[in-house]
């Protein structure tokens, strides 16, 4: 029982992890952190025990009075949020300060190889508050096909992403939020580890 947040609640994984965290059975309180509450109202109508907050990652002196009462949070990165030190550095002190336990966060595929991207930022920064932590670093989202590919496709019938020889492969999104939503309900069980999540398999990596 606890208090889930869920940001990034009208994004793709959002979205599955409200759906799958929203079974009638559920002892939890779902709240979705949104930027805009009406419309996110409206479109989440079906789900009629959740709650809505107004959240902005770019509005810091927010975050305290937000986080306040929640347990647990499903914490992802919004794609054009790059500046890591401007915006998730006073976030993840304020999870620390309300006294957030427990981080489920969507990362990416890779993310412990590369120092630089953003996630593997996040990543540091989450393990140094010392806050129990659940990495979900899945690999790319097969939805991208009829979203950020779909012209490449249609237009020049190819596509051209920046991944060298590396192998990957595609992931429904669906699997992400339903992954995401057991790890969130039953966090004590996995707690501080990292789940690489693909098409194929999904493999705990070690702590
Ligand atoms: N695409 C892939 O193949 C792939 C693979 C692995 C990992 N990832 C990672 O997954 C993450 C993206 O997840 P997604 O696809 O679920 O997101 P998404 O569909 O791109 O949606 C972005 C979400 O972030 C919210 N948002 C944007 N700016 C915000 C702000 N300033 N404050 C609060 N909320 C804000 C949006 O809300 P509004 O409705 O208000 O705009 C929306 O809910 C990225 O970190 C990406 O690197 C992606």
């Amino acid at each position: 029982m606890g208090n889930i947040l869920i940001t990034g609640a009208s994004g793709n994984i959002g979205l599955e992890v409200i759906k799958f965290l929203s079974n009638p059975g559920t002892t939890h309180q779902i709240i979705a952190g949104v930027r805009n509450t009406e419309r996110a109202k409206s479109e989440l109508s079906t789900y009629s025990h959740l709650g809505f907050v107004h959240f902005d990652f770019e509005n810091p002196d927010t975050f305290d009075a937000i986080l306040q009462g929640i347990d647990r949070i499903f914490l992802m990165r919004p794609p054009h949020i790059s500046d890591i030190g401007k915006y998730f550095m006073p976030l993840i002190s304020a999870l620390k300060k309300q006294n957030v336990r427990q981080i489920v966060f969507l990362s990416v595929q890779g993310a412990e190889k590369s120092m630089i991207i953003p996630h593997n930022q996040i990543e540091r920064l989450i393990k140094q508050t010392r806050i129990d932590y659940i990495f979900l670093r899945p690999s790319y989202f097969m939805q991208n096909l009829t979203t950020t590919l779909r012209s490449d496709i249609q237009i020049n019938r190819e596509i051209i992403l920046p991944a060298g020889k590396a192998k990957f492969n595609w992931i429904d999104i669906e699997n992400i939020g339903e992954v995401a939503a057991i790890l969130l309900q039953r966090f004590n069980e996995h707690k501080n580890r990292a789940f690489e999540i693909t098409a194929w398999k999904t493999k705990t990596l070690k702590k």
